[in-house]
């Protein structure tokens, strides 16, 4: 053996140890522990402004699905001011980890009853005069259609959240109705929720059943759970974006399709497949599931309210969605795939749980540059647009 690859090993581990802070500390974090069980092994541990993430060797995840094939990119509208948001790890000064690995975020760990359920069309008429602690707040749009995924643009606006424990998204949920298990889904979206990653950000969601549990293999956010296969090296479920949309000014979007490909559900984000639920997370023997395909997809604005009064907390850029362009937040070019893959442009309507402080306003016209689209959001109680 030659010296040179000894010396290369002896490089690597010295780098090693110097990227994770240093051989004094040999103390694994909760994170990394969590990586190890799950019989990943961090090969480099880097930072950005809002993240401190492991690196992976993708084939450590086990045997990698086959991706399906790339798409023609989604340019934006050459009409308007608007381009695709830049990933954290897209951003020239990002350092990535080496060759063949994959981008795992330490999370903090947030509580499971934050994401409690689909859209309930529950108005808020129909609640009890009360506090309105854990309450959520909707402008959403389901189909029943068979189906194997969906797509959408998103708007990608900082939202204004009243406190770190409130959340506010824009989100489509590719779902299977009923199973002996409850409701399945998988789901992605744009959030601004604080506690979970200090800016604005993408996530991915998944239950296996009915959102009863929160753990590897069952169901949770993003990479806090095992589940998800991350298959990226620059785009990961809760990474953030820069630059943002400003209200009458520059716009920036973000792409998401879900598609169901040879078994599994995977995930496109800005014309790149980002990773995906295998559907054997999915199956429970002799039951039609999301290992299957879907039978119902929504595409909807969510706040989420942590605290007792009626909450401040902003949907899409605060500006109501009767506002239209460029104030409102909006999702466009929304279609699902039948189960043929023909793409169907969407046809729901939209409603909101309470119009006087969230609303939508909606067309489906493929014949437009936008397709089917909604533009949707509101400045929530008190009517102050970012407060
Ligand atoms: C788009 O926005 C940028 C930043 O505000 C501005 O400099 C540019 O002139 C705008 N372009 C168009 C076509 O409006
Ligand atoms: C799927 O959608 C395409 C249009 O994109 C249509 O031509 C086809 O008939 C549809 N297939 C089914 C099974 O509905």
């Amino acid at each position: 053996m030659s010296p040179t690859p000894l010396k290369k090993m002896l490089l690597a581990s010295l780098l090693s140890i110097f990227v994770v802070g240093g051989a004094s500390n040999p103390v694994a974090s909760p994170a990394e522990d969590a990586l190890h069980k799950r019989g990943l092994e961090i090969l480099k541990t880097t930072t950005t402004e809002h993240h401190t993430i492991d690196w992976v060797p993708l084939h450590s995840q086990g045997k990698i699905a086959p991706a399906p094939p790339p798409r023609a990119p989604y340019v934006p509208d050459p009409a308007r001011n608007v381009t695709l948001a830049t990933s954290e790890l897209q951003q020239e000064t990002a350092e990535l980890g080496p060759a063949g690995t994959v981008p795992i975020p330490r999370t903090n760990l947030t509580p499971s009853i934050a994401k409690n359920g689909l859209p309930n069309k529950k108005t808020s008429q129909a609640k009890s005069k009360r506090q309105y602690s854990g309450d959520h707040w909707y402008c959403s749009s389901d189909l029943s259609v068979d189906n194997y995924g969906g797509s959408g643009v998103f708007s990608a606006f900082k939202a204004f959240v009243q406190n770190g424990g409130d959340f506010s998204l824009l989100q489509t949920a590719v779902t299977v109705s009923s199973t002996s298990k409850g409701e399945q889904t998988v789901e992605a979206g744009w959030i601004n929720y604080p506690n979970q990653v200090s800016a604005p950000h993408i996530f991915t969601y998944y239950t296996t059943d009915g959102y009863t549990g929160n753990g590897n293999n069952v169901g949770g956010w993003n990479q806090q759970v095992g589940g998800w296969v991350q298959y990226s090296s620059t785009i990961f479920p809760g990474t953030y974006f820069t630059p943002l949309s400003t209200i009458d000014g520059p716009q920036y979007e973000i792409t998401m399709e879900y598609e169901y490909y040879a078994g599994n559900w995977w995930l496109s984000v800005q014309n790149q497949w980002i990773g995906y639920y295998p559907g054997t997370l999915f199956e429970i023997s002799g039951e039609v599931t999301l290992s299957d395909y879907s039978d119902q997809i929504y595409f909807y604005g969510e706040i989420y309210q942590s605290e007792s009064g009626l909450t401040t907390t902003d949907m899409g850029s605060g500006e109501f969605g009767s506002l239209e362009w460029p104030w409102s937040a909006y999702i466009h070019n929304i279609w699902y795939y039948n189960l043929s893959y023909g793409v169907v442009p969407w046809d729901g309507t939209f409603w909101c749980s309470d119009t006087s402080r969230y609303n939508a306003v909606w067309l489906d016209d493929s014949s437009q540059a936008w397709g089917s689209f909604v533009y949707l959001g509101g400045p929530g109680a008190g009517g102050v647009v970012g407060g």
